[in-house]
């Protein structure tokens, strides 16, 4: 459809430029992931641990998704790439335990903080070749914005 055709007509109002990889799925859960550890950035105490739980079953379900066109292409690096998504769940997990637990609200904003960092390098590396396979393996199309998969 016209309407769909330009991608510049849809930006993501949160995914910064260089982070946008131009495959819709992808950019539509990048921004996702911005917009929920943003809100987690400015939660309070009494609110920080349900949005982080918010935060992180978003996080599973796009690790989920990636991890599933990696097996689709029998992408080689896919074990790397789904290691990176493994470690940062198992250190967000601790750090709930602490911050629920143990009132550790300094090493959980410590760490959305050091989200904000991985996710740009990942995004820019593992997420970006996950991307260029997609295109070829034609399973994503840069101009196709709501028929992925
Ligand atoms: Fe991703
Ligand atoms: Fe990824």
């Amino acid at each position: 459809m016209s309407f769909m055709t330009s991608r510049a007509m849809r930006p993501s109002p949160t995914l910064a430029p260089d982070l946008q990889l131009g495959e819709p799925m992808t950019d539509t859960m990048h921004a996702e992931f911005v917009t929920l550890l943003d809100t987690l950035a400015h939660a309070s105490d009494e609110t920080w641990v349900g949005a982080f739980d918010a935060w992180v079953a978003h996080t599973k379900q796009h690790f989920a998704q990636e991890e599933t066109w990696l097996e689709e292409m029998n992408f080689a690096p896919r074990h790397c790439h789904a290691s990176q998504h493994r470690h940062v769940l198992s250190v967000a997990a601790e750090v709930r335990r602490q911050v629920a637990d143990e009132g550790r609200f300094d090493t959980g904003r410590q760490l959305v903080g050091e989200l904000r960092e991985w996710f740009a390098w990942h995004v820019k590396s593992m997420d970006a070749f996950m991307v260029v396979a997609l295109r070829e393996h034609g399973i994503a199309k840069a101009d196709n914005a709501d028929q992925v998969v």
